[in-house]
């Protein structure tokens, strides 16, 4: 990882005490290291160690008078690429998990834009606290990643998951947090989520699309480098770190943010269950239902939606932009996905088989099938979204040196 600016934030537990050995495995990995602690981080380990071994001051205050050539906390929270908390405090998690800035480390996680990796460590009670389970899954939301902690014998006495991961764990996933940046000039736009198609002011047409799988690609696709724009329907998820995010309601506003987009994007992600018709009219007043008897049939017109990825897959040269879609099938998943990539031009199909446990709308895993123009198919095994979002920027950088 030369060169890349990794702050590690150290918060009060007895597994400072391991700090030394991250800021080492860093350091050895070729990243720049900055510290910050709280006050009671340094009940545990002294400043001067972090200090010594990062080569760089450490920042303990917020307020502490900046001696000659110290970064302001805006600043050091704007250098960071990577920001590593550990060891996280059940404290430290409320505070992020409500927003509270009160010293130099939580003002420092308030204001970065860099992604967080949190590295938990307390008792095994203060863990399973509901407080503190509810914490981990608001920052979860938030895209917060978690390593650790383990189970094992704790310093406390306790046994059982409260441990800090180990240094050479952390400094792996802050590895694979980093990465090398392979899509590096590449502009990628990714469709998400589902769309809302309105009838009245009240009522909508929408679909159960969580928008997971395009936010885990737009995830991986900044964490590689690229530029990245998420063109996203309604959703509940935080946008990924280094993401600039566009909200969309229909598809026809998708479509427009996608045109907006399209003069610079070298590679369109398709991953938006797009509504594929919309109801002909929008009534300007919500519909009574007193203006049906009882049993009577309300008749809605219906339109075909635009097909986005159609539009931009006729719109791109092949040397210009790379075009992926995804094909949702519940039989002859791969004849259908095959007739899909030819009708809208893509380069890639993302086909998976909505028929299958664990695979398609709303959850965390997916199971999916690479059709490439050349014949090529690619099965992958059930993995989680973020795992097929590797595989599937891998295949987008081999596309894109096969054609270069
Ligand atoms: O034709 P079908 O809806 O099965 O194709 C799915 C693919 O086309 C997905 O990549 C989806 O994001 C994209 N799509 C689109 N605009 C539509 C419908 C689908 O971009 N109106």
């Amino acid at each position: 990882m030369p060169q890349r600016r990794v702050l590690v934030a150290v918060t009060g537990g007895i597994a400072a005490y391991k700090v030394p050995e991250l800021v080492r495995a860093l350091r050895r990995a070729g990243c720049t290291v900055r510290c910050a602690m709280t006050a009671s981080a340094g009940q545990f380990v002294a400043p001067l160690v972090l200090q010594t071994l990062s080569g760089e001051s450490v920042r303990t205050d917020l307020f502490e008078r900046e001696q000659e050539g110290q970064i302001d906390h805006i600043a050091l929270a704007d250098w960071a690429e990577l920001v590593i908390v550990a060891p996280a405090t059940a404290n430290l998690l409320a505070k992020l998990a409500s927003g509270l800035a009160d010293d130099l480390v939580s003002t420092l996680l308030l204001a970065t834009r860099a992604p967080l990796l949190v590295a938990p460590a307390m008792n095994v009670n203060m863990w399973n606290h509901p407080a503190t389970q509810a914490n981990v899954a608001t920052l979860r939301e938030r895209g917060v990643c978690f390593v650790g902690p383990e189970s094992g014998p704790l310093a406390c006495g306790w046994e059982g998951e409260g441990r800090m991961a180990e240094p050479a764990a952390i400094a792996a996933e802050a590895e694979r947090h980093l990465g090398a940046p392979t899509l590096a000039g590449e502009v990628v736009v990714v469709t998400a989520g589902g769309t809302r198609e309105p009838l009245d002011p009240v009522r909508v047409f929408a679909n159960r699309s969580s928008g997971k799988m395009g936010y885990a690609i737009a995830a991986e696709a900044a964490r590689r480098g690229a530029e990245v724009v998420l063109v996203s329907g309604p959703s509940a998820l935080a946008t990924p770190a280094g993401v600039r995010r566009v909200d969309v309601e229909t598809g026809l506003e998708m479509r427009d943010a996608v045109h907006a987009e399209l003069s610079k994007c070298t590679v369109f992600i398709a991953a938006a269950a797009v509504a594929d018709f919309r109801p002909a009219a929008r009534a300007e007043h919500k519909i009574k239902k007193e203006s049906l008897a009882d049993g009577e049939a309300l008749t809605i017109e219906l339109v075909r939606n635009p097909d986005i990825l159609a539009e931009v897959g006729a719109a791109s040269g092949r040397e210009r932009r790379l075009v992926v879609g995804f094909a949702a099938e519940s039989q002859d998943l791969v004849a259908a996905a095959r007739r899909k990539l030819e009708r809208k031009r893509c380069d890639l199909i993302v086909a998976n088989d909505i028929s299958r446990a664990g695979a398609g709308f709303d959850g965390d895993t997916n199971a999916v099938t690479f059709v490439c123009p050349e014949g090529e198919v690619e099965e992958l095994p059930l993995l989680s979204k973020r795992e097929v979002a590797e595989r599937l920027l891998e295949r987008i950088e081999t596309l894109r040196e096969k054609r270069s």
